[in-house]
């Protein structure tokens, strides 16, 4: 007979029928109940045992954790709390589970400790259920610009060019079974790396995609890409995936309206499709919740909120229209500080973020035209020569999730922009090759999934967002 799934058993289609299911016990109750789940749902199917029938050496077998194939009739349940259960014929134990050992105890394990055991922290509900919704984010997001005329670009994840500027790259070096080539004093030279190149892990994919758009018009990487950053927050991750599109002829205008909407579809989607698991993890936040401070909480059920971003406008200014109402800002009276900003030039702090947002508008912000010099070299410059035309997106309880601009287009401009920044010329070679040969208005702008993840579950760091988190402590897995 062939196996179902568990989701497929409480739709009821296949009542009264002989039925077969694969999966892992969740619990093993009073030698007669097993909660069975296989993933396919956060629900589990009861599977009740007939214990006199049943060899006593297979139920020492059915621990919390074993895998098993349960066989039997699916009928509708007397009990509470299911709506149907499998009457069990036939059970076998695929692989058994030392109960003394499983780690995942049917109790609650902090998030702290289910990171060490990331590779088993998937078995239980709350991990489930975002990684479930993290799968129809990833989806979503195909779907958005597919169906909106982009193409999928696969860009490349070993480069030579720092597209950031920034500095914070993990360098490749090929070690073929040998010691790295090293320099007289001992340091490793990095002049023989990769085959006698200086390259990198991508930070980003867009100087790649910026050479996509100028032939295909719309397209859009989704990858992983990586930053040295040895930040220890619960917004950072040194390996983060970056959704990019890169449109030709797109102005900042036409960026932000793309962002807003792209943004708004994706949640749209998983508000549809993941009911259940959003369901489960609002309820799961509220719990959390539950223990702080009420000035702590979240403002709005997670449902709520996903709907409250999903159908209205984002609130857009410029980067001097923020320092402005920054400056005006009442002060924190818990904290005994002003929002204020030094001055006009200085980059927003994370507070600042979360006074425009959480406080300020309450709605996410869309910051644009930020002074030139705390933002990238590609950036195109406004006709005041001191700000770019660059976009930031910002999240309540996230801070910044879209970092985004037009492009500078004009060679002579960008030629200027990166002698200034002592970039050289024969690492871009290419990049300015663009400007050369039918250059264009044309933008872009990066989403950290991760981020996005962090919004739409509720949870409160990042790297329970991620499947094996990679940050200065952790790349175990
Ligand atoms: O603002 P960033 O650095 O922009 C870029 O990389 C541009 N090249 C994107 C583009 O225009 N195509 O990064 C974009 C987004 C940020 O807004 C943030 O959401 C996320 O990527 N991000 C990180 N997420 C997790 N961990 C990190 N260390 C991140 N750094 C950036
Ligand atoms: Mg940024």
């Amino acid at each position: 007979m062939k196996s179902t799934s568990v989701k497929e058993l409480l739709s009821k289609s296949l009542l009264l029928q002989e039925v077969s299911v694969n999966g892992w016990v969740k619990t093993f109750r009073s030698n007669r109940f097993i909660a069975l789940n296989d993933g396919s749902t956060l629900a589990n199917i009861q599977c009740v045992v007939d214990f006199e029938k049943l060899d006593p050496a297979l139920l020492k077998q059915i621990n919390t954790g074993a895998a098993l194939k349960v066989s039997g009739t699916l009928v509708e349940s007397q009990g509470r709390g299911q709506s149907v259960e499998i009457q069990v014929s036939d059970i076998f134990v695929h692989g058994g589970s030392d109960p003394e050992k499983y780690p995942i105890q049917p109790k609650k394990h902090s998030l702290e400790f289910l990171r060490e055991k990331a590779h088993l922290r998937i078995r239980t509900n709350t991990f489930a259920a975002v990684m479930r919704v993290r799968s129809a984010l990833s989806f979503a997001i195909h779907q958005y610009f597919i169906e909106n005329g982009f193409y999928n670009l696969h860009s490349p994840v070993i480069t030579g060019s720092d597209a950031e500027g920034a500095g914070e790259m993990f360098r490749v070096t090929t070690l073929d079974g040998q010691e790295p080539p090293l320099n007289e004093d001992g340091s490793i030279n990095f002049k023989e790396d990769f085959f006698g190149k200086e390259t990198n892990l991508t930070v980003s994919g867009q100087l790649e995609a910026e050479a996509y758009a100028m032939a295909l018009g719309k397209v859009y990487t989704f990858g992983p890409t990586f930053r040295a950053e040895n930040s220890n927050t619960s917004r950072h991750l040194a390996e983060f995936w970056m959704v990019e599109p890169e449109v030709a002829f797109y102005d900042l205008d036409d960026n932000m309206d793309l962002a807003e909407d792209f943004i708004k579809k994706v949640i749209q989607y998983i508000l549809k499709h993941c009911q259940e698991d959003l369901k489960f993890l609002e309820k799961r936040l509220l719990d959390e919740e539950k223990s702080k401070p009420q000035a702590e909480r979240s403002a709005m059920p997670l449902i709520e909120k996903l709907k409250f971003v999903s159908e209205n406008t984002f609130q857009r200014l410029t980067y001097t229209e923020a320092i402005d109402i920054l400056r005006n800002s009442k002060p924190n009276k818990k904290k005994k500080f002003q929002y204020t900003i030094d001055e006009w030039g200085a980059d927003l702090q994370s507070e600042h973020e979360r006074y425009l947002v959480e406080k300020h508008f309450k709605c996410p912000v869309i910051l644009f035209d930020y002074p030139a010099k705390i933002k990238a070299f590609y950036m195109r410059l406004n006709e005041d020569g001191k700000t770019v035309r660059a976009m930031d997106i910002l999240f309540p309880g996230i801070g910044e999730i879209v970092g985004g601009s037009q492009r500078e287009e004009r060679l002579e401009v960008l030629r200027e922009k990166m002698a200034a920044l002592h970039i050289p010329e024969e690492e871009l070679w290419w990049y300015l090759d663009l400007r050369k040969f039918g250059s264009a208005v044309h933008s872009g702008f990066g989403l950290g999934f991760e981020r996005l993840v962090l919004f739409a579950t509720g949870m409160g760091n990042i790297r329970d967002v991620i499947p094996f988190p990679r940050t200065p402590q952790n790349a175990e897995f």
